[in-house]
């Protein structure tokens, strides 16, 4: 490092973390798109009791029988895709925040819960309104 000035190097060191969460995640830098009201985002069948199911840009969960969940399936640290759920937590590639099935925040550095997306069930779908 003796070749380069002390402040580009501290510069570099700033970009670096950010420069690796984007290049994880790749989708990052784009906005998240809402369903529409009474879309159907999936089966109930197909969202196992005690975990869930990313749906484009949508999460929902199942903590019970019954009971489901929506989320933005975006991290509320920096803003990374959620693309996992994994032993009933929800895992963010970037920085490794986890949330529960609820969206409460399991592990940081992520402070604040999922936001939430409504959703309701109609015949055998899970839709999002
Ligand atoms: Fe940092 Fe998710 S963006 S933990």
């Amino acid at each position: 490092m003796s070749g380069l000035p002390r402040r580009v190097v501290l510069i570099g060191a700033a970009v670096a973390p950010v420069a690796a969460c984007s290049a994880a995640n790749e989708k990052h830098n784009r906005a998240p798109s809402a369903p529409a009201a009474g879309q159907v985002l999936a089966p109930v069948a197909e969202i196992p009791v005690g975990s869930g199911t990313i749906v484009g840009d949508t999460i929902v969960t199942q903590p019970a029988t019954g009971v489901f969940h929506g989320f933005v399936a975006r991290c509320t640290h920096a803003g990374c895709v959620l693309t996992e759920v994994i032993d009933a937590q929800i895992v963010c590639p970037c920085h490794g925040s986890k949330f529960d099935l609820d969206g409460a925040v399991v592990r940081g550095p992520a402070t604040q819960p999922l936001v939430p997306v409504e959703v309701s069930v109609k015949g055998t779908s899970v839709v999002a309104g």
